[in-house]
C-alpha cells in the first residue's frame, strides 16, 4: 500500500499538462490548453487542460479529473497503479507500507480465489487437450466450430469430463479446501464436481485474471441448461462483467468502437477472424454497470442482434438507458436464422466486416422505422409510437443529437416537426423537474468513491473531484436558496451579449470571459434551464462558433429558445441580500459598457460561493463517514483539501483575507 504522505506528494507533484502531453498535443487558448480528446472520436478540440487548477476536462465526452483520473482512463490502471506510474514518471519514490490486517486478510481471500480458479482453468484446459474423452469430446467440438487452437488456448477454453469428482479430488490432493470450491461453484454443495461434460469458457476481468466460468452442455437431448455459469463472488459482480472485455479493451479504444454480442462463441468467432474490438452481454440485457465498463473505452456500441430473435422489440426498450448514458448505439440485424458466429462462418470475415458497416442504423432511427412498419397507418397506434419515440428522444442528454432525431424521425414519421419538437421539450422538461424534485427531496451529498484494491480491475466510479458532487438540495433558508439569480444573470448576459468584445487587447469575447472564469462550476449551476445556456454557450465557444443572441431564440430546442425570450424580456432582478453587496453584472445599460473589471470579481465571487457550499456539504458528509472506512475518509479529506485550496486562491483573488 502506498502511504498517505506519498499519496499527498504524488498529487501535489503530478502536473496535468505534462502528464496529459505524453499522450495528446495540446495547445494553449488563454489561461488553458485545449486538444484532441483522447476519449473520444472528435476533429475539433473540445478537451481542455487546466494547468492552474490542475485538472482536464472534455467538453465532448464528459471525461474529467486529475493527473491520476487522466493516467487510470487513459492506461486503463488502478487508482493504486496510476499512483505508482505518476510515482515513476516524477521519481517519487514508494516505500510500500504494509496493510491492515483486515486489508491483508480481504486482498489473500480475494487473491486465492483467483489462484483457485486458474488452477480449475489449466485442469480444464489439460483434460481437453490430454486426454481421450476431452479431445474426443471437447476438442472436436471446438475444431467443428472452426476454433483455432492458438484461440482455443487464448480464451481459456476447456472440458470438464463427465465423471462426479474428478475436478474436486484433483482440487483438493492439491491442497484446495473443499469450502473455497464451493464458493466459487466449482463443486455443488454435496461435494461433487459441478460442471461435468460440459465445454468450458473461461470469464476473465479487465486485468485478465479467471473470475468464472461458463459450462456449455454436450449432451443433444438434455433438459438441462444449455449453460450454466459460476455463481457471484467477490470477484464475480455479474452485472459488472461483460465477457470478452480483456481481450477485447485495447481494440475498442482503437476502433472507438465496442460491438456487442450475446454469445461466448460470437465473440470468440468474432476475434478469430479479426474483429477483436467485442464483448458479449452473455444473453441477458445490458446493465448499467455493462454500459459504465464500455463507456470507459467509447461512446461507440454497435449492438449485433439475432435477426430473428424475438427479444429485439423488448430489447431495443432496454437500450433507451444506454441513450441516456450520452453513448451513440447502432444496431445491426443478422440475416434470419443466424447469429453473428454463424453468420461469420458462412459469408467470410470479409463479407461479415462490409455487412455490419454497412447496415448499422442509428438505434433511435432504426426503432422508429421498426415501430412504424408495425403501426400499418393506424393513427391509434401511429400516436402510442409518437410517444414511444418521444420517450427515447428525450433521454438524449445532448440538444444538438436531440434536434436532428426530432428532425430525422419527424421525416421517417411523416409528422410536423413541430409536433415532435414540443412534445419532446415537454418530455424533456419533465425529466428535469423530476431530476430537480428529486435533488431538492435529497438532504444528503453524494460523492464518488474510487474503490481500493490494487487487482488491476476497473475501478466503478471516478476518483474525487471537486466536479463529482451531485448537487444536492438546498437549506430552507431563502437567503441561501442556491445561486439561481446570479445563474440567471450569467445567462442573460451569454444570450445578450456572449458574442461582444470584451477586451480587445486579448481579443476576448463576453463569453469566453465569463466562461473561461466559471467553467469548472458550470456543472454545479443549481438551475438546469440556465445550466444548459451555459453548456450551449461553451460549446459555441468550444467549436469556435459565433455567438448571438438569434442562435438562442432561434434554437431548436424550444426550452433554450423559450428561455432566451425570457431573459431577454424580463425585468431587472435582485437576488435577495444581493444588492446591498453589489449589482451584479448589471446589463441595463449596454453590456459592454457596463462590462468593467468588477464583473471579473463578481464571477469569482460567484464561484466561490459554489466552492464555500462545496465545502461545507464534504465537511457533512466528513462527519458521516462510519469509523471502519479509513478509504473513504482518506477521499473525503483529498476532496476537502483540494476544495480549500481552491478556496484559498479564490479568496485571493478577490482580495479577501484568507482565513486560517
Ligand atoms: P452456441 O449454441 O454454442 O452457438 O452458443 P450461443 O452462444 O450461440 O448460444 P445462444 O445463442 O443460445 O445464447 C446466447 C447466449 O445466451 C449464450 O452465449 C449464453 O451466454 C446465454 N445462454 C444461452 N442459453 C443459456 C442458458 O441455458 N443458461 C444461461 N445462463 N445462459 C444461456
Ligand atoms: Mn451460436
Amino acid at each position: 500500500m502506498i502511504p498517505q504522505k506519498t499519496v499527498q506528494e504524488i498529487l501535489e507533484t503530478a502536473k496535468i499538462e505534462d502528464v496529459i502531453q505524453d499522450f495528446v498535443n495540446l495547445r494553449r487558448r488563454g489561461v488553458n490548453m485545449i486538444g484532441l480528446c483522447p476519449f473520444h472520436n472528435e476533429k475539433t478540440p473540445s478537451f481542455t487542460v487546466s494547468p492552474a487548477k490542475n485538472i482536464f476536462k472534455c467538453f465532448g465526452c464528459g471525461k474529467a479529473g486529475d493527473p491520476a483520473k487522466f493516467i487510470m482512463e487513459h492506461e486503463h490502471l488502478s487508482y493504486p497503479d496510476a499512483l505508482r506510474y505518476l510515482a515513476r514518471r516524477y521519481r517519487i519514490e514508494i516505500q510500500e507500507i504494509e496493510m491492515t490486517p483486515e486489508a491483508v486478510a480481504q486482498q489473500q481471500a480475494e487473491e486465492s480465489l483467483y489462484i483457485l480458479n486458474e488452477f480449475a482453468r489449466q485442469f480444464y484446459q489439460d483434460q481437453l487437450f490430454e486426454t481421450d474423452m476431452g479431445k474426443s469430446i471437447g476438442l472436436s467440438y471446438f475444431k467443428g466450430r472452426g476454433f483455432r487452437e492458438d484461440t482455443i488456448r487464448k480464451f481459456g477454453l476447456g472440458y470438464a469430463p463427465n465423471e462426479y469428482e474428478a475436478f474436486v479430488k484433483k482440487a483438493t490432493q492439491a491442497g484446495y479446501k473443499l469450502d473455497f470450491l464451493k464458493k466459487l461453484g466449482l463443486a455443488s454443495q454435496y461435494d461433487k464436481d459441478f460442471f461435468r461434460n460440459r465445454v468450458m469458457f473461461t470469464i476473465y476481468n479487465l486485468s485478465g485474471k479467471p473470475i468464472a466460468f461458463a459450462g456449455r452442455i454436450m449432451e443433444k437431448d438434455a433438459k438441462a441448461p444449455k449453460y450454466i455459469n459460476s455463481p457471484e463472488t467477490e470477484i464475480y459482480v455479474k452485472n459488472k462483467v461483460l465477457y470478452g472485455a480483456f481481450h477485447a479493451k485495447t481494440a475498442i479504444r482503437k476502433a472507438d468502437e465496442c460491438i456487442l454480442v450475446e454469445g461466448y462463441t460470437d465473440v470468440i468467432s468474432l476475434h478469430q477472424a479479426g474483429i477483436e474490438n467485442v464483448v458479449a452481454s452473455s444473453g441477458t440485457s445490458l446493465t448499467e454497470g455493462q454500459i459504465a465498463l464500455i463507456k470507459r473505452f467509447t461512446p461507440n456500441i454497435k449492438i449485433l442482434y439475432d435477426g430473428d430473435s424475438a427479444g429485439v422489440k423488448a430489447a431495443l426498450r432496454g437500450l433507451d438507458m444506454v441513450l441516456e448514458q450520452d453513448m451513440n448505439v447502432r444496431v445491426v440485424l443478422i440475416p434470419d436464422g443466424d447469429d453473428p458466429d454463424s453468420y461469420l462462418q458462412k459469408v467470410g470475415a470479409t463479407a461479415f466486416q462490409a455487412f455490419i458497416d454497412e447496415q448499422a442504423k442509428d438505434f433511435i432511427l432504426f426503432k422508429t422505422n421498426l415501430l412504424l412498419a408495425e403501426t400499418k397507418g393506424d393513427p391509434v397506434r401511429k400516436a402510442g409510437l409518437v410517444r414511444d419515440i418521444v420517450d427515447s428522444i428525450s433521454r438524449v442528454p445532448d440538444p444538438f443529437k436531440r434536434s436532428f432525431y426530432v428532425k430525422e424521425c419527424a421525416r421517417v414519421m411523416e409528422l410536423e416537426e413541430e409536433v415532435l419538437i414540443s412534445e419532446t421539450n415537454k418530455a424533456v422538461r419533465q425529466i428535469l423537474q423530476k431530476r430537480d424534485d428529486a435533488r431538492r427531496k435529497k438532504p444528503e451529498v453524494r460523492v464518488n468513491i474510487v474503490p481500493e484494491g490494487g487487482d488491476g480491475e476497473f475501478p466503478t466510479e471516478a476518483p474525487p473531484d471537486f466536479q463529482d458532487f451531485v448537487p444536492v438540495g438546498e437549506p430552507p433558508s431563502k437567503r441561501t436558496a442556491g445561486h439561481e439569480f446570479q445563474e440567471r444573470d450569467i445567462a442573460r448576459i451569454l444570450v445578450e451579449a456572449g458574442g461582444k468584445i470584451y477586451d480587445e487587447k486579448e481579443n476576448l469575447t463576453v463569453a469566453e470571459f465569463v466562461l473561461g472564469n466559471i467553467e469548472d462550476v458550470l456543472e454545479d449551476f443549481d438551475n438546469e434551464a440556465y445550466k444548459l445556456i451555459a453548456k450551449e454557450a461553451m460549446q459555441l465557444v468550444l467549436d469556435k462558433q459565433p455567438i448571438n443572441t438569434q442562435y438562442f431564440i432561434g434554437h431548436s430546442d424550444q426550452i433554450i429558445s423559450e428561455l432566451a425570450v425570457d431573459l431577454l424580456h424580463s425585468p431587472w432582478e435582485y437576488s435577495p441580500g444581493w444588492a446591498e453587496r453589489e449589482l451584479y453584472l448589471s446589463s441595463q445599460k449596454m453590456p459592454e459598457e457596463n462590462f468593467n473589471k468588477d464583473s471579473l470579481s463578481a464571477l469569482l465571487q460567484f464561484k466561490l460561493r459554489k466552492i464555500i457550499r462545496l465545502g461545507e456539504k464534504n465537511q457533512l458528509l466528513l462527519k458521516a463517514v462510519p469509523s471502519d472506512d479509513p478509504s473513504q475518509l482518506m477521499r473525503l479529506m483529498k476532496v476537502q483539501m483540494k476544495l480549500n485550496e481552491m478556496r484559498n486562491e479564490l479568496m485571493k483573488q478577490v482580495g479577501m483575507v484568507v482565513l486560517k
